[in-house]
């Protein structure tokens, strides 16, 4: 078996080694460490390789509490302890930012998970033939689990007692809000159903059951409570999945908003941040393209005593050139493609003074940036330690027109 020298991390959490100048990813290889490995696939650039003997240890490394983390696709650094984890996800914003060229003379700031462990709100599971599971990382094959430590205590319940639900194969999301009540979302194959209910409610603070997206037991939507704030959150309706570092996002946003601005918030959800930044601004313009949110959003106004928003429903690439709005203020929080060229042609035409970006890509955040360099100055840069114990890194960023 061949020893190697882990060099650093990759951008997905994997040791990176060299043998004879070829790039060798090893699964479960932390900095510094002396493994002994098995290639187990061999390519004509790289290769992938998992540790047979692990000869010298990181002193950084943890004993991981997941008996699946090994093989499981859900976390990626759990044998990592937590301060090097955010140490990794800075070092990947950095590097991303040097590669680029990038300039930003502060320290990226890194805003800590109070709770880095039972904190997802919500999870996607797969049951094949009867058993509950993640997929392995990089495959289809099934891991079956019986808990999950990165999801919040109320969603593995479900998980435990998941054969009340009675399913051959599905696919199965939980969401759990602030109260720990439980939204069901089965997506499947099979015609009749046969669900335990009246078990499954002694379990589980249970709020509705939603079958192939159709409501079959209570509610389709359940309330968040942040920050004081409350928000009605429908079963397909996008909000954030961890509660803490929700909270810290709400005040940096209060924060950064100059006051009486206005605001124009894109991919906007259920109005979450529009709703937080109203409160010191003129006037806020929403955008998102899921018609349940929108509704979400509306009611949200109302329940939060907010007159000053105006939600759209539509594609926000398509909507921006066919509503004529002005506005000081941009907060833009995409999904992980990031902006598209013609949303960012709008912002370079609009050139509002300041842009909130909150990202979950820092790729595709990084390439928009870049769009902006030579009119925007990036006033801040915090790494939100949203998706803690994986590679996955929440940004948020204030650009200043220079
Ligand atoms: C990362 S979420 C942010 C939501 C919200 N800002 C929040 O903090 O809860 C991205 C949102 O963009 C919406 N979205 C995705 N593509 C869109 C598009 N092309 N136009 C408008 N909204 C879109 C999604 O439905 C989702 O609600």
């Amino acid at each position: 078996m061949p020893k190697v020298l882990i060099e650093k991390l990759d951008d997905f959490g994997r040791g990176l080694a060299h043998i004879n100048n070829k790039i060798i990813f090893v699964t479960n290889a932390l900095p510094k460490e002396e493994v002994e490995i098995k290639i187990i696939n061999d390519k004509k650039s790289f290769s992938e390789a998992k540790v047979t003997k692990y000869l010298k240890l990181s002193k950084n490394r943890v004993e991981s509490i997941c008996p699946y983390f090994e093989t499981c696709g859900g976390c990626n650094l759990l044998n990592l302890n937590y301060e090097n984890n955010l140490m990794f996800k800075q070092n990947k914003i950095k590097n991303l930012l040097k590669k680029n060229k990038i300039n930003y003379d502060k320290e990226i700031e890194i805003i800590k998970n109070d709770n880095p462990l039972y904190y997802r709100n919500k999870v996607s599971l797969k049951i094949e033939n009867g058993k509950l599971g993640y997929y392995e990382k990089n495959s289809h094959r099934l891991i079956k689990i019986k808990e999950c430590i990165i999801a919040k205590h109320s969603i593995n319940e479900v998980i435990k007692n998941y054969k009340l639900l009675n399913l051959e194969n599905a696919k199965l999301t939980i969401r759990s809000n602030y109260n720990d009540e439980i939204l069901i979302i089965i997506k499947t194959n099979e015609k009749e159903y046969n669900i335990e209910l009246a078990k499954l409610k002694e379990k589980v603070r249970l709020v509705g059951i939603i079958y192939n997206n159709v409501t079959i037991y209570g509610e389709n939507f359940f309330y968040e409570r942040i920050n004081g704030k409350l928000f009605k959150v429908s079963y397909n309706s996008f909000f954030q999945i961890n509660e803490c570092i929700t909270s810290k996002l709400f005040d940096l946003i209060k924060n950064n908003i100059d006051k009486d601005s206005t605001i124009l918030d894109l991919y906007s959800g259920v109005g979450t941040l529009g709703i937080v930044a109203s409160s010191k601004s003129k006037e806020v313009y929403s955008i998102e393209i899921i018609k349940n949110a929108v509704l979400n959003g509306i009611l949200n106004a109302k329940l939060n005593k907010v007159n000053n928003i105006k939600f759209m429903l539509g594609d926000v690439s398509k909507l921006i050139n066919k509503v004529n709005l002005e506005f000081d203020t941009l907060i833009i929080d995409p999904p992980r493609k990031g902006l598209d060229k013609k949303t960012r042609e709008y912002i370079l035409k609009k050139l509002p003074t300041k842009i909130i970006y909150v990202s979950c890509d820092p790729n595709t955040l990084i390439r928009d940036l870049k769009e902006f360099e030579s009119i925007y100055k990036i006033d801040d840069f915090k790494i939100m330690d949203m998706f803690s114990y994986t590679y996955h890194v929440e940004s948020f960023c204030v650009l200043k027109r220079k």
